[in-house]
């Protein structure tokens, strides 16, 4: 995968755990947000990960340096022009992300792939906003990206065969493992993780057990790394909710309805770690 030319989105967790993967992978990264501040702080998260595997003698120091210089950051889209892939990873909001698609298609040259790693919504709306709806295609990775082996692949309704192989085996270049699944809300992963975590949620909310308790069952009993709660402030309470309430409208089905407490949590500005605050708090 030697000098192909990689762009993502968005500086966020997701994103900079990206821009991370591809870079140690040997593709030349446009790393991309609206602003120097939030690049900054991307590269700086990427840096601190780099270093940890450094300390733990996983790469060695010229290797981390190598792969910080394959890394652009900018704050202009044309700056990925030529890139052979875009993978997306802003916020988890349709509307904004046609926008970005729309300008993608118009900016990235006709043959590159436009990938989103979404949680939750419909890769076929974000491809018809396009010229390229069959170069259009899901990648969603799991947080924490550098640790995390999945890579759940989402065919939308045009999606091609060759867009899917093209990614299936840059995936894999990644050491990363892909699954492929159809693009129905939640896809596979949140579907199933989600409804889980919001009834541990339940399970608080009526008093069933403390939230200690609720975690050490999952994580003694069924030998989660984390327990649900813990598992849902490490992802973001926002995040979870937005993913449910995806669940609740595009399924049309009250079993996805999103728990009050977790609403209230939201409402009140606990959103998990990333704010030291949420079901449990942080240093
Ligand atoms: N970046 C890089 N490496 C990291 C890391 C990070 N952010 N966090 C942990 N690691 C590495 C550590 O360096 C360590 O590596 P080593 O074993 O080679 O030394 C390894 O991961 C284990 O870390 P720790 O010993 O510090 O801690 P744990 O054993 O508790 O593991 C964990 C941490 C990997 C985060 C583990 O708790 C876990 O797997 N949790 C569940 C994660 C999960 O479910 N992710 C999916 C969330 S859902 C999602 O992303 C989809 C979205 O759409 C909502």
């Amino acid at each position: 995968m030697e000098n192909r030319k990689a762009m993502v989105i968005g500086t966020g967790q997701m994103g900079a755990g990206i821009a991370q993967v591809l870079a140690s992978a040997s593709y030349n990264v446009v790393l991309y947000d609206l602003d120097t501040q939030a690049l900054q702080k991307g590269i700086s998260k990427i840096e601190t990960s780099l270093k940890k595997a450094v300390q733990k003698e996983k790469i060695k120091e010229c290797e981390m340096n190598e792969t910080l210089a394959r890394i652009q950051d900018t704050t202009s889209l044309s700056n990925g022009d030529d890139a052979d892939i875009v993978i997306e990873a802003i916020v988890e909001n349709l509307e904004v992300k046609k926008e970005v698609f729309k300008k993608l298609d118009q900016i990235v040259k006709k043959e590159a792939i436009l990938a989103s790693n979404t949680s939750a919504l419909s890769i076929t709306e974000l491809g018809s906003v396009t010229k390229r709806p069959e170069k259009v295609i899901g990648m969603h990775f799991m947080n924490p990206v550098p640790v995390m082996k999945l890579v759940e692949v989402i065919r939308g309704l045009s999606t091609s065969e060759e867009t899917y192989k093209e990614i299936k085996s840059i995936t894999e270049s990644l050491g990363k493992v892909p699954v492929l699944v159809k693009d129905f809300p939640g896809f596979v992963s949140n579907r199933i993780l989600m409804p889980m975590i919001n009834e541990a949620i339940y399970a608080l909310y009526e008093g069933i057990a403390s939230k200690e308790a609720i975690d050490e069952v999952m994580k003694l009993g069924m030998n989660h790394p984390m327990g649900p709660l813990q598992l849902a402030d490490f992802i973001g309470l926002d995040t979870c909710l937005f993913i449910m309430e995806v669940l609740h409208e595009g399924f049309g089905d009250d079993k996805y309805r999103p728990c009050p407490l977790l609403k209230q949590y939201v409402k009140g500005g606990y959103l998990g770690h990333k704010v030291k605050r949420g079901f449990y708090e942080y240093e």
